[in-house]
């Protein structure tokens, strides 16, 4: 593949014509990238076990991690999982669309490469005028993970996208910046009880609201080994080394003294320390939506390493602290 065409679309009203080109190179078996709420996803058509594989030499992914598909309409859920229990329709009644993604039996109909080989598959309802249009223009289930090579971070604008996978895929869908900034909320219904594998914008408190107690037990990345196959540790990953730590300025502070030049994420300016500095807001969900776009800028500027202050250990930051610690874990 050599050049990658990127259309610009009204976010709010996308015009489904101009659409159409797009959905073409989905029903032909390509690959498009495309806005959602969350983060830009990397569309296929999740049916076709050749337009799957193509995400994966796109992304330089492992074909043991699988990818969640998108669907516009519950209509479409018959061709993709193969049960849809009373908590599945109470989740997608409250938070649908939006940032929650389901994992259940798949559907016979289910590419492969999409489920990992394995009994289930993650889905969601996406929470962005452009992906459902896409999604209804294409008439089939999108298979898509996060539009960025693998174990680098996730793209929250088309220039993201571009600079990712420029030259690898047909096309990127241009609808703006993303809002939510961090993926979706991963929450495996295969199990009894449910349990959280991916933290995200939906908290775990507010699932177990609708559908009560959740295991955690999957929210571990530090140490133990991941329950979701695609949960590689190191995964969201700026290529400038990156560490994340609490009380990060005397951290700082050493590596300014080893002559580093360094980028510092954090919530308050301290003038005595000449770093790069962006000023993070203290509302998670702000933070959320503009931590992989800080990090994209930093890891430009060809530094030594990038620093973050790693927000405090309350359940509002879970998803913010998950996606930091994985960008300071080693390769
Ligand atoms: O917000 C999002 O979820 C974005 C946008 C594009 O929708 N997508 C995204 O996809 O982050 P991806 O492929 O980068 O992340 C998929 C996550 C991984 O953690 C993977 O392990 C998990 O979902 N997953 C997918 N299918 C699964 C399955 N059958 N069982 C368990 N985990 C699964
Ligand atoms: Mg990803």
């Amino acid at each position: 593949m050599n050049e990658t065409h990127v259309l610009r679309i009204d976010s709010v009203d996308p015009d489904v014509g101009v659409l159409k080109s797009a959905a073409d190179i989905l029903r032909a078996g390509g690959l498009v990238a495309f806005p959602t709420e969350t983060v830009y996803g990397l569309g296929a058509n999740a049916l076709d076990p050749l337009a799957v594989a193509r995400i994966f030499v796109a992304k330089g992914r492992p074909v043991n991690n699988p990818i969640i598909v998108h669907v516009a309409d519950l209509t479409d859920l018959p061709r993709v999982v193969a049960d849809w229990p009373p908590a599945a329709q109470k989740l997608a009644k409250r938070f649908w669309p939006g940032p929650l993604t389901l994992v259940l039996p798949h559907a016979a109909s289910i590419a492969d490469g999409v489920t990992g080989g394995g009994p289930t598959v993650a889905v969601r309802m996406p929470a962005h005028p452009v992906a459902l249009a896409l999604i209804r223009a294409a008439g089939v289930p999108l298979a898509a993970p996060s539009a960025n090579r693998s174990g680098e971070l996730s793209p929250t604008s088309a220039k993201h996208v571009l600079r990712g996978m420029g030259g690898r895929i047909d096309m990127i869908v241009d609808g703006g910046p993303t809002q939510v900034g961090v993926e979706s909320t991963v929450l495996d219904l295969s199990v009894s009880p449910a349990r959280l594998l991916r933290p995200g914008h939906i908290t775990p408190a507010e699932i177990e609201a609708v559908i009560g107690r959740i295991g955690r037990a999957g929210v571990v990345p530090e140490s133990k080994p991941l329950p979701s196959p695609g949960l590689l540790a190191r995964h969201y990953a700026p290529r400038t080394p990156t560490e994340c730590l609490a009380g990060s300025a005397a951290r700082v502070a050493e590596c300014l003294r080893q002559g580093e030049k360094i980028g510092w994420l954090t919530f308050e300016a301290w003038p005595e320390l000449p770093v790069m500095t962006v000023i993070m807001p203290n509302d998670p969900a702000a933070y959320a939506a503009r931590v992989y776009a800080e990090l994209h800028v930093l890891d430009e500027l060809e530094l030594d390493r990038i620093i973050v202050e790693l927000p405090p250990d309350e359940e509002c930051w879970l998803a913010v602290r998950d996606r930091l610690k994985r960008a300071g874990m080693k390769s």
